[in-house]
C-alpha cells in the first residue's frame, strides 16, 4: 500500500506506577497513571528504502527496509533502536507497506528510569507511522506496542503499554487489562530522578529468582501489595489525598521487602516526607530510576527544595493517551 500522506506526528505520555509494580507481572492488580510529559515522534516518507532514526535519547541509526525482519530477530541487539525499528516495521505491516522513512524522536522525560519511555516511544512510533498509511485503532496500537515491549523487557505485564495508549488513571490486571478509574481526584506529583539508569528486564528477573527461592515471602508481599491497591482505590474514590499518600509510602516498604529499592530511593522518600509530602515511593522496576511524591499545594515548593540537585519536576495526570498530532 502507498502512503496517504508524506508526514505524520504522534505523541504518547510518560507513566508512573502508583501501586502494584512487579506483582502485576504475576497477575496482581496495579494502579498506573500517565503524566504530562511526552515522547513525540515525527515520521516522514522517503523516496528510497532507508529508515533513518534520530532521537534525543542517545540512539540513532540508519537501516535499509529489507533488514527490518532480520533486525527484529537479532537477539544481541535488544535496544531502543531495535524497538523503534520493530515498531515502525509492525505499523507498516498492518497496511502491507514497506517504505523508507525518516523518524525523529524527542522525549520530554528521561529514559531508563521507570517512566515508561520504551512503551511511549513504541506507541508514538506506531501511531505516527501507521497514520502515514491509514487509521489504527488504539487497541491495535496497544497490541502492537506490546510486541515491541517484548523486545526490550522480555516478559512485560502490558501495564505500561495500556496506560501510555489510553492515558489517565487506571487499574490494570494481566487477565482483565486496563480499566479506567473515574475520579475527580487531581493529584500532583513531584517526580524525582535518582539519576541511576536501570534495565527493567534485569530487575524482573531478580524478582523471579526471589519468587522461586522464597515463594512464601513473595506471596506475602504480593498479598500486601494487592491489599494496598484495593485500599488505594477507595482512597482515590473518596478523594482522600492523605490516605492515598500514606498507602503509597507503605507500598514503598513492600517494594523494599522485595529487594528492588536501593538506599538512594529510600533516602529520597524520607527527605520528601520530612519536607511535608503526603506520600512517596519508588516507581516502576526500581534498582534506581525515579521516586514519585504526592504533594499538596502548600508543600510542593518545600518538597522541590528538599531534592535540589536532583532532576525533579512537578506533574499532573494526563488523560489523553496516544495522540496523532497533525498531518500534512
Ligand atoms: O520501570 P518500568 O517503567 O520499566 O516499569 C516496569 C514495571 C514492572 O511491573 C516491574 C514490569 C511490568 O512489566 O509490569
Amino acid at each position: 500500500m502507498n502512503p496517504v500522506k508524506r508526514r505524520a506526528r504522534a505523541s504518547a505520555p510518560a507513566k508512573i506506577i502508583l501501586f502494584g509494580e512487579h506483582f502485576v507481572v504475576y497477575g496482581r492488580p496495579a494502579i498506573l497513571a500517565s503524566i504530562d510529559r511526552r515522547v513525540r515522534v515525527s515520521a516522514r516518507v522517503r523516496k528510497d528504502d532507508q529508515i533513518t532514526i534520530r532521537s534525543n535519547m542517545g540512539f540513532s541509526g540508519s537501516f535499509s527496509t529489507d533488514k527490518l525482519n532480520a533486525v527484529k530477530r537479532e537477539k544481541k541487539f535488544r535496544s531502543m533502536l531495535q524497538a523503534v525499528l520493530s515498531a515502525a516495521g509492525d505499523a507498516m505491516k498492518e497496511f502491507k507497506a514497506s517504505t523508507g522513512l525518516d523518524l525523529s524522536i524527542r522525549s520530554e522525560f528521561p529514559h531508563s528510569v521507570g517512566l515508561g519511555s520504551s512503551a511511549a516511544t513504541a506507541i508514538a512510533t506506531i501511531a505516527a507511522v501507521g497514520s502515514l498509511f491509514g487509521k489504527l485503532s488504539r487497541e491495535r496500537i496497544c497490541d502492537l506496542s506490546l510486541e515491541t515491549e517484548r523486545i526490550v523487557h522480555s516478559n512485560p505485564s502490558g501495564a505500561d503499554s495500556a496506560v501510555c495508549t489510553y492515558g489517565g488513571l487506571m487499574l490494570f490486571t494481566k487477565s482483565e487489562g486496563a480499566r479506567p478509574i473515574h475520579t475527580l481526584l487531581e493529584p500532583e506529583f513531584v517526580v524525582v530522578n535518582s539519576g541511576i539508569r536501570r534495565v527493567t528486564g534485569k530487575l524482573v528477573t531478580n524478582v523471579r529468582s526471589l519468587r522461586e527461592k522464597d515463594p512464601g515471602l513473595f506471596s506475602g508481599l504480593a498479598d500486601m501489595s494487592e491489599s494496598l491497591t484495593s485500599q488505594a482505590l477507595r482512597a482515590i474514590r473518596d478523594r482522600d489525598y492523605t490516605g492515598l499518600g500514606a498507602l503509597m509510602t507503605m507500598n514503598h516498604s513492600v517494594l523494599q521487602g522485595l529487594g528492588v529499592s536501593r538506599r538512594i530511593l529510600d533516602r529520597l522518600v524520607q527527605v520528601t516526607l520530612s519536607a511535608g509530602a503526603l506520600g512517596a515511593k519508588m516507581t516502576g522496576a526500581g534498582g534506581g530510576g525515579c521516586v514519585i511524591v504526592l504533594v499538596r499545594d502548600d508543600s510542593k515548593k518545600r518538597v522541590l527544595r528538599s531534592v535540589r540537585g536532583y532532576d525533579a519536576f512537578l506533574s499532573k495526570i494526563d488523560r489523553r493517551g496516544v495522540v496523532v498530532e497533525e498531518s500534512a
